[in-house]
């Protein structure tokens, strides 16, 4: 399907599917275990209503907010992911463009397939850097030196993966990074030529943050050879030293650790289940955002992420109390069907609802969006 004709991001999901080599659209899509949290995730917005006001006079609604002292032309920024290069040969270059095309923060994640360097040079636009937590500490300290110089202005750090979930769809498809190509994927290959052409013809994935070559591994094996499992809060405030600015926790679901977030001085709270990929049936964050606002004082930021994708799904968690929304897959969907242009037009679509939405909500700004408008159907 031609990107311009993809309306909506589950057209960009199946443009992705079509294009994509099996393994790696299923890497994109799946979830952990039977995949309830991952579909919960986007089901859950369908236990509240949006109650529009009428006669409001909107008609050119402003989106724009501020999150980390950073002024954001939308109430989104997209959410770190790993190995793009794996989903399209414009590997983050896809997300970091369209971020910055529509005002808006791009999160580089530890394991990109393009350097912090690289993208940090790539755009003007704002820029965060996801970090894992590795076993030797002086590679930590050296990955936030390198991202503070190539201008990386916040530290995102994810606390869901100490080791990775039980991703089936992985395994069965025999999916290692970089990919290893035996018989079944091969057969797999020719059924996604576009993708196996660019596969083969373009520069090899790599996890472009590390200095050394990784032979073919699961996800799960890396992970388990390379990252810390054993961090913990204390671990984290040397951390906040460390990097001495601003930061974001991501990966918290209950209100005790958003409390013990704020104390141990993060700035803001990414209210995240990893996007269904780890704890199985853990809960939507939408379903998290009330306990959790009422829990941390109005100064730590919230950002929801998991399953958006409508317009209105950003609107509920703003109304519900969050400072924006982050999200991931659609991106990745997009980038996955198109590259740079698939990942712009996957971000246009969920800018342009929001823009739709907020005239039929009644609001003109995003302060405006307050409890008023939501309707819980559940107590
Ligand atoms: C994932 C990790 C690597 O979800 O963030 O695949």
């Amino acid at each position: 399907m031609n990107i311009k004709n993809c309306i909506n991001i589950e057209d960009l999901r199946m443009a992705a599917k079509k294009r994509a080599h099996k393994m790696v659209f299923d890497y994109i899509d799946g979830g952990s275990d039977d995949e309830v949290t991952l579909k919960r995730n986007s089901s859950a917005y369908d236990d509240y209503e949006l109650m529009y006001r009428v006669l409001s006079g909107v008609d050119n609604p402003d989106m724009s907010t501020t999150l980390l002292g950073q002024k954001i032309d939308v109430p989104f920024i997209l959410s770190p992911s790993a190995g793009n290069r794996l989903f399209h040969t414009d590997g983050e270059r896809g997300p970091c463009i369209a971020a910055e095309k529509f005002g808006t923060v791009y999160s580089l994640a530890t394991l990109s397939s393009l350097s912090i360097e690289e993208i940090g040079a790539l755009t003007n636009g704002p820029k965060w850097f996801q970090l894992y937590v590795w076993k030797d500490r002086g590679l930590v300290k050296e990955m936030l030196d390198r991202a503070k110089a190539a201008g990386f202005t916040a530290m995102f750090l994810t606390v869901d993966l100490p080791i990775a979930g039980n991703r089936e769809r992985d395994p069965k498809n025999g999916f290692t990074i970089p990919p290893k190509i035996g018989p079944k994927q091969m057969w797999e290959a020719m059924k996604a030529p576009w993708w196996s052409l660019d596969y083969l013809t373009k520069p090899q994935i790599r996890y472009a943050n590390l200095s050394e070559e990784t032979s073919a591994i699961s996800l799960n094996d890396f992970v388990a050879e390379q990252l810390d499992a054993s961090f913990s809060w204390d671990d984290a405030e040397w951390l906040l030293g460390e990097w001495n600015g601003p930061s974001i926790l991501k990966g918290v679901v209950r209100s005790d650790d958003a409390i013990r977030a704020e104390r141990t001085g993060f700035n803001a709270i990414s209210i995240s289940n990893h996007g269904g990929r780890q704890l199985d049936t853990s809960p939507a964050p939408i379903s998290c955002l009330d306990p959790i606002r009422d829990a941390v004082s109005d100064k730590t930021e919230l950002i929801v992420d998991g399953g958006i994708r409508r317009g209105t799904d950003v609107l509920k968690a703003l109304a519900m109390g969050a400072n924006a929304v982050s999200f991931a897959r659609p991106y990745l969907y997009g980038l996955a069907a198109g590259g740079i242009d698939g990942a712009v037009r996957s971000v246009e679509i969920i800018h342009d609802a929001i823009k739709r939405d907020m005239i039929l909500l009644g609001v003109q700004n995003i302060s405006d969006i307050d409890e008023s408008f939501i309707n819980r159907l559940k107590p």
